[in-house]
């Protein structure tokens, strides 16, 4: 019996020097300790020993079952202590690494431009004004001087819905509109952003959909030098202070007399090169004197007001200010381009 127990006790630590989890020491714990287990059968068959037989090993038996026990809860402190490590270092944050980016995205380049473009012209106490797309002939030709069959229409090729609506081939019938609304009795100071539709092939300078951002100033006495000057402040501020301007004669039908507006080459400082085709000078817009017929129409008595009107192209300004050489850049939003612009 004793040769028994000492081989179940050198067999149950074994076990427990094996066991890898806490279950497989459960395991253990049950096979040998448990009321089934071999040690208890042992210690059942106690009563067939002698006399003195009987303390000897009723104490080697209590031993052996201390001993296994004692084994069995060093060896699940262990465990324990190990599971509690392992799981300590998986779940370990190092709040030292640094983080990871988030992109965020920012205004696009011409959204940028015209918002820049607007605050100046709120400091000079212009309001921003917005009209439809999609517009009537009479405002887009009509009652800017363009009545029908009128040759300057095709200056403008045109996306038509029916005969008399289309897709607004500049932002000038907003002037239209604005003026009509007020019906002559105060003066109008306002610009208006909007995209244009033009029915051009795509090219590297052409779109068939692009922006404009519209003037015009109606008041008693407003003169030419007024636009100039306006123009002036305008121009130096977009690509600073050292530009200057140059209004060359043209036609608009709805202004008389008509301009077009050039600012000096920033690249050459007006000594001619490839970017102002040798000329010194950049065309950026046009403008003029509103036409009388046109102030007439929209209710305004031309003998009392004038007034002033400009129409520019922010792509053309963008492109000059930061050197994109293709219109297309802007609607064909190529992360790589738009990212330059970001300023924050
Ligand atoms: N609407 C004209 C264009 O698209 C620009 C312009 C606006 C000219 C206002 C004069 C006055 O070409």
């Amino acid at each position: 019996m004793k040769d028994q127990l000492q081989a179940l006790e050198k067999e149950a630590l074994q076990k427990v020097e094996d066991a890898s989890s806490l279950k497989e020491l459960q395991d253990v714990r049950v096979a040998y300790l448990g009321k089934k287990g071999p040690i208890t059968e042992v210690l059942k068959g106690m009563g067939k020993l002698s006399k003195e037989e009987r303390p000897v090993i009723g104490e080697l038996a209590n031993k052996v079952r201390g001993q296994v026990a004692e084994a069995i809860d060093s060896k699940k402190a262990g465990i324990e202590a190990a599971e509690l490590e392992k799981q300590l270092a998986e779940e370990t944050i190092d709040v030292t690494l640094p983080g990871r980016p988030v992109p965020t995205g920012g205004p696009h380049l011409l959204t940028s431009i015209v918002e820049e473009i607007e605050d100046l012209f709120i400091g000079m106490g212009f309001e921003v004004r917005e009209g439809p797309e999609v517009e009537t002939d009479y405002y887009n030709f009509e009652a800017l001087n363009l009545p029908k069959g009128h040759p300057a229409r095709d200056m403008q090729d045109s996306f038509y819905i029916t005969d008399d609506i289309l897709l607004r081939t500049h932002t000038s019938p907003v002037q239209a509109r604005t003026m009509n609304m007020i019906k002559g009795e105060r003066p109008v100071k306002m610009i208006c952003p909007g995209k244009v539709y033009r029915r051009d092939t795509d090219d590297a300078t052409h779109s068939h959909q692009f922006t404009q951002i519209e003037g015009l100033y109606v008041d008693k006495h407003v003169r030419m030098s007024d636009l100039k000057g306006v123009l002036d402040r305008f121009a130096k501020q977009m690509f600073g202070e050292d530009r200057e301007i140059r209004l060359r004669p043209s036609f608009f039908p709805f202004t008389e007399p008509s301009v077009e507006m050039d600012i000096s080459c920033k690249v050459c400082n007006g000594k001619g090169c490839s970017v102002c085709k040798k000329t010194g000078w950049i065309e950026i817009l046009g403008a003029g004197m509103v036409h009388p017929r046109v102030l007439e129409m929209a209710g305004y008595d031309p003998k009392e007001y004038s007034g002033f009107a400009f129409g520019m192209g922010p792509e053309r300004i963008a492109m000059l200010k930061y050197g994109v050489d293709d219109i297309r850049h802007f609607y064909t939003n190529d992360i790589r381009f738009l990212k330059q612009y970001h300023q924050a």
